[in-house]
């Protein structure tokens, strides 16, 4: 058992050192063998044939939505379909585009959007971005079925959820493009870090090129100088085709990734076993509503979610806390003060209770099934007074 039951870990283990002494050996930082490689499996495992790296997942988000724009032509304002619980960067990213987000509620037990209570009115959004919260895909049958019907484009936001599957299709391979984040707290983190994966070359080259100031996809990086068209790569290699970004992230954090993406799948197994542990020790709680896995999901568990039926959530997170036990709100967006012009209070009621009554604690591999017994038992505790 730990002192401190946190959200999150990272452990260097004697791979993380090869590969980070590998880039300090070879004195090259910028995009190179490293990042190149963590593209090319990361996209592989989530079955995809391009991986885009960039500094965050807000960033792979951001390119995303402006590739989408910029080559389907999508006007400023056009509309795009976000669920009511997500991280801000969801919605941010939209706003920075220059799209208007169109808030959609959440399914009650898988905290996932919720395409049936979309409004008719927005059939004519561009795009939905679903979220795949905390480790557990949306319901990707109904975000596909609805985008074909209504010709929109899918960029999945897989920020929270890598390695998971709906009907055994890979989070990040079913919409157009899929995002994920290496921040800290992650199920892969290199501290800071981002991927869009697609498998389609166009906008794998929007978005490689957006991520390096949009810059003509000749040139990305000093190997390019190398091939058979030199004169060519010469005349293009300063030429920028659109308002890109400074997005790009180093050799460093590109090994560290890398070094993980050895142990994924023990390191999944863990998340799940002590997942398993605490659901098992709770499941006669009634005060709290737990994890539920659709049938057609796979769940990484990148945290914990409950939610209080009865009770006061500040009182049992401060119980929590007191004891060693780290929580998070459970991503409020409907009562956020910089999206309140955009919200009628009532208008997302899932969504209201969740902010409301739901938190979240960690189950990640560098903790064990005692650590789990103990958050219920604290839980219990509470409830118990
Ligand atoms: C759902 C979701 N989207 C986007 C992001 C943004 O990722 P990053 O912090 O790497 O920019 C996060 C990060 O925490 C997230 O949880």
């Amino acid at each position: 058992m730990h002192d401190n039951i946190g959200l999150g870990t990272f452990k260097a283990t004697p791979r993380t050192r090869e590969l980070v002494n590998a880039v300090l050996d070879s004195g090259r930082l910028s995009y190179g063998p490293m990042s190149k490689m963590l593209e090319k499996e990361f996209s592989r495992i989530h079955r995809c044939s391009y991986g885009v790296l960039s500094n965050s997942g807000t960033s792979s988000l951001h390119v995303s939505l402006q590739a989408l724009k910029e080559l389907h032509g999508w006007e400023d304002g056009a509309k795009v379909l976000v669920p009511a619980i997500t991280f801000v960067a969801t919605i941010n990213v939209v706003i920075h585009n220059n799209m208007w987000p169109i808030f959609v509620d959440v399914d009650p037990r898988t905290y996932n959007i919720d395409l049936s209570t979309m409004k008719s009115r927005d059939i004519d959004s561009k795009c939905i971005i679903p979220v795949h919260l905390f480790g557990q895909p949306a319901n990707m049958t109904e975000v596909v079925s609805i985008a074909e019907a209504h010709d929109m484009k899918i960029i999945e936001d897989a920020c929270e959820t890598m390695f998971a599957t709906h009907r055994g299709q890979h989070v990040g391979s079913i919409g157009d493009i899929g995002c994920f984040s290496f921040y800290m707290a992650h199920l892969i983190t290199a501290g800071v870090g981002g991927m869009s994966t697609t498998n389609n070359p166009d906008y794998a080259a929007k978005m490689r090129s957006l991520v390096n100031h949009g810059r003509d996809g000749i040139y990305i990086s000093m190997d390019d100088n190398t091939g058979e068209n030199k004169e060519e790569v010469m005349s293009r290699r300063f030429r920028f085709d659109s308002y890109g970004h400074s997005f790009r992230i180093t050799e460093l954090e590109a090994a560290v990734a890398l070094a993980q993406l050895f142990d994924w799948e023990e390191m999944i197994a863990n998340r799940v076993s002590n997942a398993g542990i605490l659901s098992k020790a709770l499941y006669n709680v009634l005060e709290v509503s737990l994890p539920y896995v659709a049938p057609e999901n796979t769940h990484s568990y990148m945290m914990y979610p409950i939610v209080l039926n009865f009770g006061d959530k500040w009182e049992l997170c401060t119980h929590l806390e007191r004891n060693g036990v780290e929580t998070r709100e459970m991503l409020p967006i409907t009562n956020q003060p910089i999206y309140s012009h955009r919200i009628r209070a009532g208008e997302f009621p899932v969504a209201e209770n969740i902010n409301k009554n739901g938190f979240y604690v960690g189950c990640h591999q560098g903790l064990d099934h005692d650590d789990m017994y103990k958050i219920a038992d604290l839980i219990k505790e509470y409830y118990r007074k």
